[in-house]
C-alpha cells in the first residue's frame, strides 16, 4: 500500500486516536508522519514541519540523534530482554538508576521503572497507600491533585488528573482523590486582586480543604512543577514555597509529576530545581529517553523505600511491578539519553536559547487574539481571547485554538492547541535561527485566524 492511499480516511478507520475529534478524523484522516531530521519531521506527502510540541512535550533531542539508535541496537545484540523481579537485573538498569540519582533533588534515593508516565504515577499513589499502612497510618491515604493538573489516564493517574474530559464518561475520579485549584492568576484571579494575594488565597483554600478533610486522613499531595497539558500553567511566585509549608505542617508527602517538566525543560534538570521543590517521590518519563523507546521512572526517598522495605519482609515480597520495567533496551536508551544530556551540555543550552523564546513568546502579547503570554525554560502558551480587556474566551464552537493549530501546520510549524491556549515545547536542541521559524509560523497561524474570525464577524 502506498504511503498517499493510507492518508484516505478509509485506511484508518481501524485506529482510534486519542486526543481527537473521532467526527473530523473520519472525514479528513490524519496527518501521517514518516520520518524525522532534528526538530523537524516530514509527512507522507514529503511536507517537513518543525515540531513546536516534541510530538508530545518529549522527543527532547529532536528526530535524529543516531547515539540513541546505537544504543538500542548495541543492547539488543547483547541482551534483549531481561527483568527485575525476584532477585534479578540487568546492567542498563542499574546504570540508569545511578544515573538517575546522581542528577535528581538530593531526596531521593530508589528508582521503580514502568513504561509510561500513567504507570510511575499510578505507582506513586500505591506507594503512598502502601507506605501509610506500613507506618500504621492506614487512614492517610487521600492525595490531592489540582484542576488543569495532567497526570495520566490509568484509573489512579486519570482520577488524579484534573481535566474534566479525562473524568466523564469514564467514571472517574476514583474516591480518595481530591482537586485543588489551578495555580493561574490570569484564569483564577479575583476582580483587581494582586498575585500575591491570589497566591495566599490559594494557599489558605489548600490548608482549608486539608481540614475539612482531616490532616490525619491527607497522604500526599501532587503536583507538576509546570502545568503542560492542563495548559502550561507556570506558579505565580511563592505559590509552592507557601504549599510546601503546608505539607510539612500536616505531615503530607510531596509527589512531583517530573514528567514533562523533567531533563532540561525549565531550564534547570527538574522542575523541582527551578522552583525549589523538595519531592518525597517523582515521577519521570518523556525525555528520559527523549521518547526513543518507552519508559518512566517513580524515584522515592529513602524513609518511603526503608519503611515500605521492611513491610514488604514481613508480607514476603513487594508485590508490584510489571514485566518490562527496566527494560535493558528502554534503559540502554535512556541512559545514552543522560550521557547526551550532559555531553551536550543541554542544561546551559536552554539556558542561552530559552530568553530569546521567551521574548519571542511574549512579543505575542500584543497581537489582537491573545490574551496572555506565559512561559519558562523552553515551555510556553498563548492564551487567547475575543476580548483582552475582559479576558473573555471565544465559544469552544469556533475552535480558535484548532484555527491557529492548523493554520501554524500549513506554515510548516506544528503547535498544539489546548482550550483556549496554544501550547509550545520545541525539542531543547532548538536553535535560535530555529526559534524565528516556529514563531513566524505561529504568528502566521494567528494571523490566519484572525482575518477567519474577523470575516465571520463581517457575515454575521
Ligand atoms: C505531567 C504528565 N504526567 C503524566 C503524563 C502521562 O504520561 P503517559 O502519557 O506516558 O502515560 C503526562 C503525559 O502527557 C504528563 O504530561
Amino acid at each position: 500500500m502506498s504511503s498517499e492511499t493510507l492518508s484516505s480516511a478509509t485506511d484508518v478507520k481501524n485506529l482510534v486516536h486519542p486526543y481527537t475529534n473521532l467526527g473530523d478524523h473520519f472525514n479528513k484522516g490524519p496527518m501521517i508522519i514518516e520520518r524525522g531530521e532534528g526538530v523537524y519531521i516530514y509527512d507522507n506527502h514529503g511536507k517537513r514541519y518543525l515540531e513546536g510540541m516534541s510530538g508530545l512535550w518529549c522527543t527532547s533531542l529532536g528526530f535524529s540523534e543516531e547515539r540513541l539508535v546505537n544504543a538500542a541496537i548495541e543492547q539488543f545484540k547483547k541482551l534483549p530482554y531481561y527483568h527485575l523481579f525476584n532477585s534479578r537485573s540487568n546492567t542498563p538498569a542499574i546504570e540508569l538508576s545511578e544515573k538517575l540519582l546522581e542528577i535528581a533533588p538530593k531526596s531521593l534515593a530508589k528508582v521503580l521503572y514502568a513504561n509510561s508516565g500513567s504507570e510511575a504515577n499510578d505507582a506513586a499513589v500505591k506507594l503512598v497507600w502502601f507506605y501509610h499502612n506500613a507506618l500504621g497510618k492506614p487512614a492517610k491515604k487521600k492525595i490531592i491533585s489540582r484542576l488543569r493538573g495532567y497526570h495520566g489516564v490509568t484509573v489512579a493517574s486519570g482520577s488524579l488528573t484534573g481535566l474534566p474530559a479525562n473524568h466523564q464518561f469514564f467514571d472517574l475520579p476514583i474516591d480518595r482523590i481530591l482537586h485543588t485549584d489551578c495555580p493561574s492568576y490570569y484564569h483564577g484571579a479575583n476582580p483587581g486582586e494582586s498575585e500575591e494575594a491570589f497566591t495566599q488565597r490559594l494557599i489558605n483554600n489548600l490548608e482549608q480543604l486539608i481540614l475539612k478533610e482531616g490532616p490525619d486522613t491527607v497522604g500526599a499531595f501532587i503536583a507538576e512543577p509546570v502545568m503542560g497539558a492542563g495548559g502550561v500553567i507556570v506558579p505565580p511566585k511563592g505559590y509552592f514555597e507557601g504549599v510546601q509549608k503546608i505539607l510539612k505542617k500536616y505531615d503530607i508527602l510531596f509527589i512531583v509529576d517530573e514528567v514533562i517538566c523533567g531533563f532540561g525543560r525549565t531550564g534547570n534538570m527538574f522542575g523541582s530545581d527551578t522552583f525549589n521543590l523538595q519531592p518525597d517521590i517523582m515521577s519521570v518519563a518523556k525525555a528520559l529517553s527523549s521518547s526513543y523507546l518507552p519508559i518512566s521512572a517513580t524515584l522515592i526517598s529513602q524513609p518511603i523505600y526503608e519503611k515500605i522495605a521492611e513491610q514488604s519482609d514481613e508480607v514476603g515480597v513487594f508485590a508490584h511491578g510489571v514485566t518490562y520495567a527496566g527494560h535493558p533496551i528502554c534503559a540502554a536508551v535512556a541512559l545514552e539519553t543522560l550521557k547526551i544530556y550532559q555531553d551536550k551540555n543541554i542544561v546551559s543550552h536552554v539556558q542561552e536559547v530559552a530568553p530569546y523564546f521567551l521574548s519571542k513568546l511574549h512579543s505575542l502579547s500584543a497581537h489582537p487574539l491573545v490574551g496572555e503570554t506565559r512561559g519558562i525554560g523552553l515551555i510556553g502558551a498563548i492564551e487567547l481571547t475575543q476580548d483582552k480587556a475582559s479576558k473573555k474566551p471565544f465559544d469552544p464552537s469556533v475552535k480558535i485554538e484548532k484555527l491557529v493549530q492548523e493554520n501554524a501546520a500549513k506554515h510548516g510549524v506544528l503547535v498544539r492547541g489546548i482550550r483556549n491556549a496554544i501550547a509550545l515545547c520545541p525539542p531543547l536542541i532548538i536553535t535560535k535561527e530555529q526559534i524565528d521559524e516556529l514563531f513566524n509560523g505561529v504568528e502566521a497561524g494567528l494571523n490566519a485566524a484572525l482575518e477567519t474570525v474577523e470575516a465571520s464577524k463581517a457575515s454575521a
